[in-house]
């Protein structure tokens, strides 16, 4: 039976208004269970949703009961009416879905002999193995369960250009590609219904705050901050969703240096809502547990290069060891621009790479394509060289790389201190022929989670990102 939201909100607003709720918890089978006894409910004070302070522990399944009766005995199971059954089984079967999840992951992780191959209900073709991963089988049922049962809310209000819209060009492409493949893909995940959904995206875009709120050169970034907290309070007065956890189970999205600073606009928007943030710099409160990494993908014009639109041939020649070229941004790359710049025949590298020679090109033809930090932790090379089967040689600290969660990021890129790069000759050098094969092996296996495709396929990049958010709803760790 298909319900209207409006005829919802209607049953849960007149409830609210009638003022006699009643907060149990609930818990999952098989887990701790924990109930919260909320004095002064049953002597007679109405008590309102939205005053009601929980701290909910992201691993435990809460659950309103209605109640029509304020004077009943605590210990019996409240009455309800039929409506109210239909809004309870809903937020019910989510939870038990997602027990059920968690369940059959753990499963899947603990079946040593589980063989992938004999599992039928994939008929994509693709089948996560191999080391480029943790662990496969996790990977493999965790992104099954997504696709069976992770619904999306995306919050209708605002407007273009700051909500509703993001950048689909340059190197913060990222958001807009995300927010336009969410709201006008395939939808699989999209929910229009809230009371369906497992998170909600608050679908604003960070860059574009930049560009229309932000007065050049000033540093001051509250006009953002303003925004962001806007929005949150607007959501979170029309609808009961975001004060019921506050926020946990909320999602923000950006790709701009600035993400983390327009996040601090509300509180736990920052520190209880997951991020999806490509700067996720731990010093600057990026948290893996609940955030998530977003990869860079620097769009040209909207596009993905024509040299790396597929994979480079095998045999394709790769002459030089190293290769960057770059601006002076930030604290990481001076130190190697100091020591490496036009220094060495085998480590090519530029500040800034003259005109006549193509910097594409230099990814094809080299081994290791070095990916310092800029101005923040994220780099758009590392996908970058990805495409270009150049070894990622990450150079940064305090960086969580996108998909780590999943992703044994050592399988296929080189990770070196900051410290070590006066010897990055030597370091790189020193790996054996072997050792560089399999790495770029590696490289052309993850390839496909780092693809844009539009429409959205399957373990693609949109999906990757899609999985992290799943697995910090379900506050699993893989691997
Ligand atoms: C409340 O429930 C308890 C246990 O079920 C019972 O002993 C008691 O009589 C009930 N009280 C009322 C007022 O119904
Ligand atoms: C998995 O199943 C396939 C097909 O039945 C079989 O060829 C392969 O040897 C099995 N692998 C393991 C590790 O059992
Ligand atoms: C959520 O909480 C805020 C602040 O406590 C409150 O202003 C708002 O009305 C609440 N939202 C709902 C839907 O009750
Ligand atoms: C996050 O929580 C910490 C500790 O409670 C608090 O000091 C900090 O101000 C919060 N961050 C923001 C942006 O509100
Ligand atoms: C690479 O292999 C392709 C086909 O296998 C061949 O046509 C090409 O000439 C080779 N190129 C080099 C540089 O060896
Ligand atoms: C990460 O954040 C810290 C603290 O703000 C800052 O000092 C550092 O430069 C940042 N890293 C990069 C690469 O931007």
């Amino acid at each position: 039976m298909k319900i209207s939201h409006k005829h919802l909100f209607a049953v849960v607003y007149s409830l609210l208004a009638m003022s006699i709720i009643v907060i149990t918890f609930l818990p999952i089978p098989g887990q701790l269970f924990v109930r919260i006894t909320l004095d002064g409910m049953y002597s007679g004070y109405n008590i309102r949703i939205s005053q009601v302070q929980l701290t909910v522990p992201r691993e435990k399944v809460f659950q309103a009961v209605v109640s029509d009766d304020l004077h009943r005995n605590k210990s019996s199971y409240p009455m309800v009416t039929r409506t109210e059954k239909v809004l309870l089984s809903r937020e019910q079967k989510l939870e038990k879905g997602l027990a059920g999840a968690r369940a059959a992951i753990r499963r899947a992780g603990a079946d040593r002999r589980s063989n992938l191959s004999l599992i039928s209900t994939d008929n994509s073709g693709y089948i996560p193995a191999g080391d480029i991963y943790h662990n496969p089988r996790l990977f493999h049922q965790s992104y099954m369960e997504m696709e069976k049962r992770f619904k999306v809310y995306v919050y209708q209000e605002g407007e273009p250009p700051i909500v509703h819209y993001g950048p689909c060009k340059d190197i913060y492409s990222i958001e807009g590609r995300f927010l336009h493949e969410l709201e006008h893909g395939v939808g699989r995940f999209r929910t229009n219904n809230p009371n369906a959904a497992h998170v909600y995206f608050l679908p604003f875009s960070v860059t574009w705050m930049v560009k229309y709120f932000y007065t050049p050169l000033t540093n001051d970034l509250s006009p953002l901050r303003r925004f962001v907290s806007d929005y949150v309070r607007v959501v979170s007065s029309r609808y009961p969703y975001w004060n019921r956890t506050h926020g946990a189970d909320h999602f923000m999205l950006a790709c701009h240096d600035w993400g983390p600073h327009a996040s601090e606009g509300n509180p736990f928007l920052y520190n209880t809502s997951i991020r999806v943030l490509c700067n996720a710099n731990t010093t600057e409160g990026f948290n893996p547990r609940k955030d998530v990494s977003l990869p860079e993908i620097h769009l040209y014009g909207g596009k993905v290069s024509p040299k790396f639109l597929s994979p480079p041939p095998e045999n394709i020649s790769r002459p030089h060891l190293a290769f960057f070229a770059g601006g002076l941004h930030g604290p990481i790359r001076p130190i190697l621009l100091h020591h490496w710049k036009n220094r060495d025949n085998d480590v090519l590298v530029y500040e800034y790479l003259p005109k006549y020679l193509d910097y594409d090109s230099f990814l094809l033809s080299s081994k290791f394509c070095l990916c310092p930090s800029g101005y923040e932790v994220a780099s758009p090379r590392i996908v970058e060289a990805i495409y270009a089967e150049c070894v990622p040689v990450i150079l940064s600290e305090k960086y969580v790389l996108p998909f780590s969660d999943v992703l044994r990021w050592e399988s296929f890129s080189v990770q070196v201190d900051v410290s070590d790069i006066p010897r990055l000759k030597e370091i790189l050098s020193a790996i054996p022929e072997n050792k560089y094969r399999k790495l770029k092996e590696s490289l052309r296996a993850v390839r496909r989670h780092f693809t844009l495709n539009h429409p959205a396929k399957r373990y693609d990049v949109f999906h990757m990102i899609l999985h992290s958010i799943w697995l910090r709803r379900l506050n699993v760790r893989l691997g």
